[in-house]
Order: structure tokens, then sequence, then C-alpha cells
């Protein structure tokens, strides 16, 4: 059997990290879309007495999620298979863009289905947080409320296809050193000294600013939103060309503009596909792409035309 599925990327249209947890994670409010960019993984899956799992891609992908997605699913699944993978990468790596979790994620939803079997979302859904922190979101898709690691979601109502320009540079910027230059205090240890800035008064200020915001997103005016991201501030510090590309953004006509995750990609939301196109002319097609945001409704329903409507997540009965 032979598939060809999607996996979109991401945008955290606002961010915010609290503080760090004392399992190593930060604690954090962010609302994610799913945007039009996206990867094609093509699926060949075949039952076989051993599993043997090949993967076919342009681009050398470190710490490989498709893979170790795929070991996954066959073991909550118990089975074992020949499944060659080949992936066409238009989503750039090390981004913010969520590509390799959103490669992950297709391949939980693609793989039982392949099978003829199914797993229920929750159980989906610990496989997808054991893989990393943004996988869950795309098993949903659309606009959501991500908390605590990322990984509890909470659908938002959908934002319509709003235009955006994506700007990737090709600046690396590896999440964990990114994490670990916002210095924030460890919270929930009580054996742990809290030293740096962000005191408890902060926090109730930034939860209150993003309870805001997340409230207008819900009531569908983006447009007029001060959205933050966190890692801005430190990012940029290492890499001030990124602060002017947002500018640059701000200047085209973009409203708001931001960077997405831990970076390095920046986006700048547009009031039509034309103007979108237009900025992203200027700001030259290596480095920009004209995208528009991906509601939910449209997601599951590319996922059920790829795989047939046995394949959409499933809620538990429980
Ligand atoms: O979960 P994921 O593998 O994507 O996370 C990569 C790294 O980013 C983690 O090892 C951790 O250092 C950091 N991280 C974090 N808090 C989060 C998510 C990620 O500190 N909520």
């Amino acid at each position: 059997m032979r598939v060809k599925v999607p996996a979109f990327a991401k945008l955290n249209l606002d961010l915010r990290v609290l503080h760090k947890r004392p399992d190593g994670y930060h604690e954090l409010r962010t609302i994610f879309q799913t945007i039009s960019l996206k990867d094609t993984l093509t699926i060949e899956f075949e039952r076989a007495r051993q599993t043997e799992l090949t993967l076919d891609s342009a681009i050398e992908i470190p710490d490989n999620l498709v893979l170790r997605a795929a070991r996954a699913v066959l073991n909550e699944l118990k089975i074992s298979a020949r499944i060659h993978f080949r992936l066409e990468k238009r989503i750039p790596m090390g981004a913010g863009l969520g590509g390799g979790s959103s490669d992950a994620a297709s391949v939980l939803l693609a793989l039982p289905a392949l099978a003829g079997k199914q797993i229920e979302i929750g159980e989906l859904s610990r496989i997808a947080a054991s893989l990393g922190s943004d996988v869950p979101f795309f098993l949903y898709g659309g606009t959501a409320l991500g908390l605590g690691r990322g990984t509890e979601l909470y659908p938002l109502p959908d934002l319509p296809p709003l235009s955006a320009v994506v700007v990737a540079t090709g600046v690396h910027v590896s999440t964990a050193e990114a994490y670990r230059a916002l210095n924030r205090p460890v919270r929930g240890d009580v054996s742990t000294k809290v030293t740096t800035a962000l005191t408890s008064a902060d926090e109730l200020r930034i939860l209150g600013e993003f309870q805001t915001i997340a409230w207008e997103v819900g009531c569908a005016r983006p447009g007029q939103l001060a959205f933050r991201n966190d890692f801005e501030a430190p990012v940029f510090i290492n890499h001030p060309g990124l602060a002017l590309l947002v500018k640059k953004l701000r200047r085209l006509g973009a409203e708001p503009a931001r960077m997405t995750g831990s970076g390095s990609a920046i986006f700048g939301m547009f009031s039509s596909q034309k103007k979108a196109q237009s900025a992203a002319l200027r700001l030259g097609t290596e480095i920009a792409s004209p995208v528009r945001f991906l509601p939910r409704a449209q997601y599951l329903a590319i996922w059920q035309r790829a795989l047939g409507m046995t394949a959409a997540p499933r809620r538990s009965a429980r």
C-alpha cells in the first residue's frame, strides 16, 4: 500500500515562557496555527515478519523523528512491517515552523490507517508528546491553545485562511539553547533557590496579557493584536539581522510581524494574498514564501481525503 500525505508547518502566533519545571521543560502559553506551507511524505507499507524501516530524503535529517514515530506506532499496534518513506522537504529545518514534528505527526496519523487499525486519540497524543513538545498539535491542526510543555491542547475557534509571509533566512537556532538563554527560574521544586528576574508578579501579568490575546484570537480579531514571542529578545541579540527583517516586514505592510517558536523564521500577516505575494517578492522568494492560515476543518478534510474517512483522529469513548 502506498499513500502520499502532507505535513503542514505551524506558526506560534503568540508564545510566552513562564518558568522552568522540575522535569526540565518550561511551562508555556502559546497559540498555534497551521499554515499552508508543507512537506510531503510518501509511505509504502506492507506487513512483514520483521520490521524494516527506510527513509529517502534529499536532506540529511538528524535525530529522525519520522523513523522514531514509525517505531512507536508499530510498537503500539504490536505489528511488524516493511515501510519505506520518501520525504520531500519544503519546511525549513530548525526554524520554529515545526517541520520535523509535523512529519512525525503525519506518520502517527497515517500508519494506523495503512495497517487497517486505529489508535485512540488520547493514546496517539501520548505517543506524540513522547516524540516532541510540538508533535501533538499536528494531530489536530487549526488554531489551538497550547499549555504546559505545549502538549496540552485546547481548540480555539478557527481563524479564517488569513494571508501571511514566512521568512526563513537559514539561521539555525537550537531550541534547547534558546530556552536556556531565557534563564527562567525553576518553580515547583522547593529545594531550588529562585534567583532570576521573572517573579510571580511578572508571571501573573504575563498570564493576564496572554489571556486577553487568547480571547481576541477567539473573537477572530488577530489584525489588532499585540502578539508577543519571549524568544525574540535573546535570539535577536545573537542575530540582529532577524530584528531588521521584522522591521522590513512591517514597512511592507505586515501587521503583526513576529518570530515563530524559538526561531529563526519570521512571519508577517497581511490584509490580502496580493499584498503578501508582493511583500514576498520584495524580500526575495529564496527566503520568503506567501502562505495562508490552514483552519482545522480544512486540515482534517485534507487528511480524510489522503487516507479515507477512518483516518481522522478518533475521540475516546470514555
Ligand atoms: O520537546 P522537544 O524535544 O521539542 O524539546 C526540545 C528541548 O527544548 C527540550 O529538551 C528542552 O530543553 C526544551 N523545551 C523546554 N520546554 C518546553 C519545550 C521544550 O525547555 N516546553
